[in-house]
């Protein structure tokens, strides 16, 4: 089944918004070169409405860094999915490794986000990945079946399709030490024969992202890997020629 290739931007806790826009105007003008791709871009929340105007008319989608499980109420510093979807945002990461590492984010927590942010008709990027010591304790398979099983519990096969997986391993992040495209399809595979016992054929619709120290000195070697389809991208995706490199490679 063909699965068009989705490069997605992960600003973090970068850009402000008048930096934003100048990056928009820097990408508008490279639009033509996404033709046939998904590109987005998610930055942080105070810059989300700037970057959705700055994007207009272009192919450019927009996404947010994180999204709370309640409607409404008292989460003093939280996001909700209508909010994101009045603004409106396309896709918003969940579970990121930083999140998880940072701020107490755990496959639970990550699994209420998910059903939030379906509920609300938004895309949702969720990420998984192993440590370093994980992976070196040959705990890689065992650590990405138990986030995949609990991240997505209670999803039906709709929601599966209407869901992307980013698989980062945590030593690939900021590292600029990335997983070999050997060692990333391998992960891959094994995400997505979780997704066919779990949920059936669906399983070969659902877009799976590489994330970590992608550059475009590496993005098409991994971009070609036959599970692999597409990348969420951090370091690279706040400079235009790095950003545009891995959307060419795609
Ligand atoms: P990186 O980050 O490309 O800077 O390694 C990827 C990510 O954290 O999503």
């Amino acid at each position: 089944m063909a699965r068009t290739k989705l490069i997605a931007g992960n600003w973090k806790m970068n850009q402000t918004v008048a930096e934003a826009t100048g990056l928009i105007a820097a990408l508008r003008a490279q639009a033509a070169a996404m033709e046939g791709k998904d590109v987005a871009v998610c930055p942080p929340f105070t810059t989300l409405a700037a970057v959705v105007a700055a994007v207009a008319g272009t192919p450019i989608r927009v996404g947010a860094q994180n999204v709370h499980w309640a409607d409404s109420g008292a989460y003093t510093g939280e996001v909700s999915a209508a909010m994101l979807r009045e603004i409106p945002v396309t896709y918003v990461i969940i579970g990121h490794s930083e999140r998880r590492q940072y701020f107490g984010e755990t496959d639970k927590t990550v699994n209420q986000r998910l059903l939030a942010a379906l509920k609300a008709g938004l895309t949702p990027i969720v990420c998984v990945g192993e440590l370093l010591q994980q992976r070196e304790a040959n705990q890689t398979e065992a650590v990405v079946t138990t986030q995949i099983r609990d991240s997505l519990a209670g999803l039906s096969a709709a929601q599966l399709a209407a869901t992307v997986i980013a698989y980062e391993p945590v030593w690939a992040i900021g590292t600029g030490k990335t997983a070999s495209p050997e060692q990333a399809q391998a992960v891959h595979a094994l995400l997505r024969a979780l997704l066919r016992q779990s949920h059936g054929a669906v399983a070969d619709s659902v877009r799976l992202l590489y994330g970590g120290s992608m550059k475009p000195n590496n993005a098409a070697q991994l971009l070609s890997q036959p599970d692999i389809d597409g990348g969420l991208i951090g370091g690279a995706s706040l400079d235009v020629e790095q950003f545009m490199g891995i959307i060419k490679s795609a």
